[in-house]
């Protein structure tokens, strides 16, 4: 536990719209979206850590206020973005009755959420690594006590970090297998465009160029073309990319990717103590 004594020399706003709990990876993309999205400026954001050094670091790094656990319970809201296993810790420290809180925390629900923090007013949403340059899926699930505005500000929050989804929390493990984990599956599969394009004679560096292109592309067509359709259009008769698709089917990669997704929904559930939730 800290004291404000410890944070004497940092600068103590009275309040801020959104305290950020946990500005590691995924809440440092999420502060970087709310301020893309125009709904925060950075007067507006402060992050806390319990060592006073660190959350000084973290908000000069960010251009946001440093705030100790007072600064937290003034703040307006709280985005909650430590790692799951860390929350039993943090939670005494934030719990405020009827407060706003937004939490990102995989496999966490929104049952314990409200018992450990004190309040039903709580957001659950699920981003995914996209928030870092703006192209995330980000489902949002809430309670029956959260307010309007509190979600119309989740809403924006993550707006700025991409896409939103609402969700029905039943389907978080699910959305946690396939669009939380999937950037790992995509990139293994550009790793292994990668590798082929040097196992046919490129330079590594030319391979990945390559193999990111093809991605890049294909999701831009994915925007407003169907899969199958992008598919058939690149594979003429007789030609290369049929010989490819032939490879890839003999290879059974349909099913390793359904499969994939499964398997990552299955140990979402086990984390977050569910049974499989589809
Ligand atoms: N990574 C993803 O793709 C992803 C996607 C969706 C959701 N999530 C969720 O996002 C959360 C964070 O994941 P992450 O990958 O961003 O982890 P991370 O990079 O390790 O970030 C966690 C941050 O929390 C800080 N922290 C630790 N204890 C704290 C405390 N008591 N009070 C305040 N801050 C504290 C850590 O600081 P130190 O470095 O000093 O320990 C670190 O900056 C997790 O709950 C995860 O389930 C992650």
């Amino acid at each position: 536990m800290t004291s404000v004594a410890d944070t004497a020399e940092t600068r103590q706003p009275t309040t801020v719209r959104l305290a950020v709990v946990g500005a590691g990876r995924m809440g440092g993309a999420v502060i970087h979206g709310a301020l893309r999205s125009g709904e925060l400026r950075p007067a507006d954001l402060g992050v806390f850590h319990p060592e006073p050094e660190r959350r000084d670091a973290l908000a000069a790094q960010f251009g946001i206020a440093s705030l100790d656990d007072v600064g937290v319970h003034q703040a307006e809201r709280v985005l909650i973005a430590v790692k799951p296993q860390s929350f039993e810790r943090v939670a005494p420290l934030i719990a405020r009755r009827h407060a706003g809180f937004v939490s990102i925390m995989a496999g966490v629900t929104l049952a314990t959420l409200a018992k450990r923090l004190g309040s039903s007013r709580v957001v659950r949403a699920m981003p995914n690594l996209g928030a870092r340059v703006g192209a995330s899926a980000t489902a949002l699930a809430w309670t029956a006590e959260t307010s309007p505005a509190d979600l119309r500000f989740a809403r924006a929050l993550f707006d700025g970090c991409g896409s939103v989804f609402d969700v029905p929390e039943s389907l978080f493990d699910a959305f946690t297998g396939l669009s939380g984990s999937g950037p790992a599956f995509a990139a293994l599969v550009a790793e292994s465009l990668a590798d082929g394009g040097v196992r046919v004679g490129f330079h590594r560096d030319l391979a990945r160029d390559l193999a990111r292109q093809v991605l890049l592309a294909t999701a831009r067509l994915l925007e407003d073309t169907e899969p199958a359709a992008i598919k058939d259009e690149v594979a003429s008769p007789g030609g290369t990319a049929i010989a490819g698709v032939r490879t890839l089917e003999r290879h059974r990669l349909r099913f390793a990717l359904m499969d994939a997704i499964e398997a990552a929904t299955e140990r979402a559930s086990e984390l977050s103590g569910n049974g499989p939730g589809w």
